[in-house]
């Protein structure tokens, strides 16, 4: 081995230690999962150099890591292992070939089923039933021998004290005397239990933990049980250990293994794959990947397994991993990097937003740049400075966020050195004011502010609101520097000849540019109403407002009552409504805009308090005729019809209802007198 590359071992297998017992015995990881898996696969390439057998490299590396002092040891039944990871498909299709390549070397009879479950970012620990009740409770430790928290268990959910069998499982399953079962599994903290429990730790002033992975490892390893206890913590079983003394066909293969863990009180892993071939897997790992966001857990991959125990235990384990499962990593979604400078942003509301300006860094395939620290206090409340090393999250499409500041000795920072938010704003120079329970520092400039006029503009041609395609920021900033817009409407006064003059821009871009703000004329009162940006009006409360309303204009004068009346909008956005359209130059604004615009046609004549409902009347009314009833529905875009169904939304009963009300209330259709009918007429905006 020559010096160089011993050197380069060793020092490598020293930053896995340090990083192993970061994660595991701290609860304070150093670098991201992704930058550590890539330290592991750099040890197997440089073992492979050296000619170090892979089994040794395995047992360099260890699993987990070993228990902390302060706990009894738990000897594990059999090793609690850890998983070999794939990246792609590719490496995926790779397990599947050796899975088959292992069956045909030893002449097996078998043709492999999987499994495939979510890989849940939580804390191994086993729990130990014998005689169907719980005995101890153990974290993974080394794999071998384990930390005891048999007491810090007893109040998680997803824990069963006993397992208690059901119907025919009494007849199937049998438990003999001093029969062991052993459930392995995760825990985890739900992402809703997460921010509900670091907004009380915030709250009384306590630790606050970077993501629900450290904060359930935390929380477990506790000395004091009873804190383990006060933390909303779940178990969810994955997999069973060791098997002795119960007698049952369920224990033969994965899938039917988990559903009796369900019947017995585990709560399992949805959704899941029970026995697929290698099309279903991947399937599979797409969908979790698109729907990582919306689920209740973190996961960091997929866990595919083979179905068949037998199968299972034929293909064995090496010393780190069993070699009948593999984990599918997913991208990371965060990354550790330098903060090499912090600026502030103006919103299109005058909010000042500090942002990182980072070392840039990939995540998830992204390149990552910059990332919000959110407001003055949560920058505080971080303890991020310039020079810092720091936790960065991009999920999904949301904006990528500092989520921690991490605690190294060598960091470059000046541990002196707050960042300061401006009184200032750094874009027009004007005042600023943070007002009293308010969390932002904000511009009171208005679109005086040259930030705030060109965050108006960016979101007024965004997609979901006016939708103008190719006009970017870059190019309203030059527009604004130009003088050639200053107010929405000059964009559509726009001329080729004006946009040709501009930088990059030829005869084709700004016809082209043309074209598509001539198509975002047609659009529907929602949109422009959204468009218009007033504080607290969404795209859904636009609809909300617009749906009530028979022409746009009646925005204009619309009392506030009639405003409240609005279904889903509050008193923030009433009072943000109707202050918009008190000020003189926002009703020009909007009129002149009118001028430019069409609405798509049929728009307004699905309002109206019935639009989208179908009523059914029953019975003799007592002061509207039958016709004048159902025009009445017509008019405020309903429909009628003669018999009550699922597709009923009221039921309008006068004298002598008869079946029809009687059906109705049984299909829990809304029944209402032909006063109440009359009444929503009323109420309704018009
Ligand atoms: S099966 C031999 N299934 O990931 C281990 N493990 O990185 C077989 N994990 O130690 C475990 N979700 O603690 C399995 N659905 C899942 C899992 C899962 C998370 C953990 C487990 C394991 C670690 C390996």
């Amino acid at each position: 081995m020559s010096s160089t590359l011993k050197k380069k071992r060793k020092d490598l297998v020293s930053t896995i230690k340090r990083h192993q017992e970061a994660y595991y015995l701290s609860d304070q990881p150093k670098i991201s999962d992704e930058a550590y898996d890539q330290l592991v696969a750099e040890l197997f390439s440089l073992d492979q150099k050296l000619n170090i057998s892979r089994s040794s490299t395995e047992k360099t590396l260890g699993v987990g890591h070993k228990k902390r002092d302060e706990f009894l040891a738990v000897e594990h039944s059999s090793p609690m292992l850890s998983l070999d990871n794939v990246f792609s498909f590719d490496e995926l299709d790779l397990f599947f070939k050796k899975v088959t390549d292992f069956i045909k070397k030893n002449g097996l009879d078998f043709s492999p089923d999987y499994s495939a479950e979510i890989k849940l970012d939580g804390v191994a620990v086993s729990l130990t039933y014998v005689n169907g009740e719980l005995k101890t409770a153990a974290t993974r430790g080394d794999g071998l021998v384990g930390e005891d928290i048999t007491d810090n268990v007893m109040s998680m959910i997803g824990v069963p004290h006993v397992l208690h069998l059901k119907g025919k499982q009494r007849r199937t399953v049998k438990f003999f005397d001093n029969s062991v079962l052993e459930i392995r599994g995760e825990v985890v903290f739900l992402k809703k239990d997460f921010e509900r429990f670091n907004k009380y730790q915030e709250k009384s002033s306590e630790k606050l933990f970077a993501n629900p992975r450290n904060a359930a490892a935390g929380s477990l390893r506790q000395l004091d049980a009873s804190i383990t206890m006060s933390r909303p913590l779940t178990f969810i079983a994955h997999g069973v250990g060791e098997i002795n003394g119960v007698v049952d066909d369920t224990f033969k293969n994965h899938s039917s293994c988990l559903e009796f863990m369900e019947s017995v009180g585990f709560k399992i892993i949805r959704p899941r794959v029970k026995g697929g071939q290698p099309g279903d897997i991947k399937t599979y790992v797409n969908k979790i990947s698109d729907i990582r966001e919306s689920l209740p857990v973190e996961i960091d991959g997929v866990v595919v397994k083979i179905e068949n125990y037998e199968l299972q235990h034929k293909l064995g384990s090496t010393v780190r991993a069993p070699r009948f499962a593999i984990a599918y990593k997913l991208p990371s979604e965060t990354a550790i990097t330098e903060v090499l400078d912090i600026d502030v942003q103006v919103g299109r509301f005058g909010t000042l937003t500090p942002v990182a300006r980072l070392k840039t860094v990939s995540i998830g395939g992204v390149n990552i740049a910059n990332a919000t620290l959110h407001n003055e206090d949560e920058l505080r409340k971080k303890g991020v400075k310039i020079g810092d090393e720091v936790e960065v999250r991009r999920a999904g499409d949301v904006i990528p966020e500092v989520i921690r500041t991490i605690n190294t000795s060598n960091s470059k920072s000046n541990k002196n050195v707050f960042f300061e938010m401006p009184k200032f704003c750094p874009s027009c120079g004007g005042k600023t004011e943070r007002l009293e329970g308010e969390v932002a520092r904000r511009c009171v400039s208005g679109k005086k502010c040259p930030a705030q006029l060109e965050q108006a503009f960016v979101h007024f041609v965004s997609k979901k609101a006016m939708n103008i395609d190719g006009l970017g920021t870059k190019l309203i900033q030059q527009l604004i520097r130009e003088k050639l817009v200053n107010s929405f409407d000059d964009i559509y006064r726009l001329n080729c000849f004006q946009l040709e003059k501009l930088d990059k821009f030829g005869t084709k871009s700004a016809q082209n540019l043309i074209d598509s703000i001539d198509r975002s004329r047609d659009t529907t009162p929602a949109k422009f109403l959204y468009a218009l940006g007033i504080r607290h009006v969404g795209l859904q409360t636009a609809k909300s407002i617009c749906d009530a309303l028979n022409r746009f204009e009646e925005l204009f004068s619309l009392p506030l009552e009639k405003l409240a009346l609005i279904n889903d909008i509050g008193p923030v956005v009433i009072s943000s409504v109707s202050n918009f359209f008190k000020t003189r130059e926002n009703l020009d604004l909007t009129d002149r805009l009118l001028n430019e615009i069409n609405f798509k046609k049929e728009v307004f004549n699905k309002r109206g308090v019935f639009a989208g409902k179908n009523i059914v009347f029953t019975g003799t009314l007592k002061t509207l005729k039958r016709t004048l009833a159902q025009e009445l529905v017509q008019k405020n875009g309903g429909t009628f019809s003669g018999t009550v169904n699922k597709k009923t939304d009221f039921c309008v009963v006068g004298e002598k209802a008869g079946s029809k009300a009687r059906s109705a209330l049984k299909m829990k259709v809304k029944v209402i007198t032909e006063n109440e009918f009359l009444a929503m007429i009323d109420q309704n905006i018009r």
